[in-house]
């Protein structure tokens, strides 16, 4: 099956065709992705009117680009997947709409998916892909989340944030920071020549002693910590402020993630969101699960953010696992708040 992926429903359009073969890993033909980073840059952040307008300027082409990379026709494609949401409500509608157009024009089924649900699956299209079940470290920045994943749509929620999500603290941070939008890599760019140590900040719900996140605590102590040191001539505190959050953020995931693995009695964890890209998360994660024996996945670094060929192969996956029902119904919606243990209480619609 040769399946197109839409993804629009934040900052980034993507565009891609992933081909599935009974008893073959599946195969990435094709992706393209477009970044809106540089348009949100002035405004500090995404703007959704924009968003949706750029999306609308960047979907045909970059659909033209991929079917051409992978030498392949539109007549070859076998199901149209869109992203249905989380996400925003206008920018979604953008990659709805073209899809199911698109697979009504050339007579074929589109398919509604998850953004999360994407994110997760998305380490199947690694050269070391992961086997059910695991525990799943979802970090966007939207959400953080730990989740039990037993098979294609069998998740189970373990914890998430009770305030802000993890990128969002990288976003937050180096904000305050005076870094440019989206602000994770950025910080964590800056963080490279800084001292962790040389700060003391908090991490939040560490001793919980449950799989909850919070760290609308951690942006207030960076906040506090700038207005202290902001007026000061030499400016390598900075550098050293981005070290000491991206430890608390990464400590806090590190350290849960091993808690819900012990809970859970589960040897596999896989990470997934933009997040995931984070190299001292990658790194602090491999040591500790190298120590307790358990395995971890990652997408390949070029699918930590959101792209087209994630939304693909959750549809992909969906339908060869028999949980996508088909509807002959040619309406479809948009979901930009949706959860995702909730995904088969609202099915998404298949057109065909
Ligand atoms: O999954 P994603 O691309 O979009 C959402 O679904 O939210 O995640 C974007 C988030 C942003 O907050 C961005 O700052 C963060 O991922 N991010 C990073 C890194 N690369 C992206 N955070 C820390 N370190 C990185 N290298
Ligand atoms: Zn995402």
């Amino acid at each position: 099956m040769i399946v197109l992926g839409i993804e629009s429903s934040c900052d980034e359009t993507g565009v891609a065709l992933v081909r599935t073969r009974p008893d073959a890993t599946p195969q990435l033909l094709s992706h393209a992705l477009h970044s809106q980073a540089d348009m949100h840059q002035a405004y500090g952040g995404v703007v959704p009117e924009l968003a949706s307008r750029d999306h609308i300027r960047r979907l045909l082409p970059l659909a033209r680009g991929v079917l051409a990379q992978a030498g392949r026709s539109l007549g070859e494609v076998d199901l149209v997947a869109y992203t249905r949401g989380p996400g925003l409500a206008g920018a979604l509608l953008v990659g709805a709409g073209m899809g199911v157009a698109l697979a009504a024009a050339l007579g074929k089924p589109a398919l509604g998916v998850h953004h999360l649900e994407g994110h997760l699956l998305s380490p199947f299209l690694s050269a070391d892909p992961p086997r059910f079940p695991f525990v799943a470290l979802l970090v966007s920045g939207g959400h953080t989340q730990l989740m039990r994943v037993a098979g294609v749509g069998d998740y189970e929620l373990l914890g998430e944030t009770i305030d802000d999500a993890a990128g969002e603290a990288f976003d937050k941070s180096a904000k305050l920071l005076g870094l440019g939008y989206p602000g994770g890599p950025a910080l964590s760019r800056l963080a490279a020549h800084g001292n962790a140590a040389a700060f003391e900040l908090p991490r939040p719900m560490l001793g919980s002693g449950d799989l909850h996140f919070s760290f609308a605590g951690l942006k207030t102590a960076v906040l506090t910590q700038v207005r202290k040191l902001e007026a000061s001539t030499c400016d390598a505190w900075r550098a050293d402020l981005a070290a000491a959050t991206q430890a608390a953020i990464v400590d806090v995931l590190v350290k849960k993630s091993m808690r819900a693995l012990r809970e859970t009695r589960l040897a596999r964890l896989v990470v997934a969101g933009g997040v995931g890209a984070n190299h001292l998360l990658r790194e602090q994660l491999d040591a500790a699960c190298h120590k307790a024996r358990v395995q971890v996945h990652y997408p390949e670094l070029h699918l930590c953010s959101d792209n087209g060929a994630m939304i693909a192969l959750a549809a992909a996956m969906r339908c060869d696992a028999g949980r996508a029902t088909p509807q002959r119904d040619l309406t479809f919606d948009v979901k930009p708040r949706w959860a995702l243990d909730a995904i088969d209480a609202t099915a998404a619609p298949v057109l065909s």
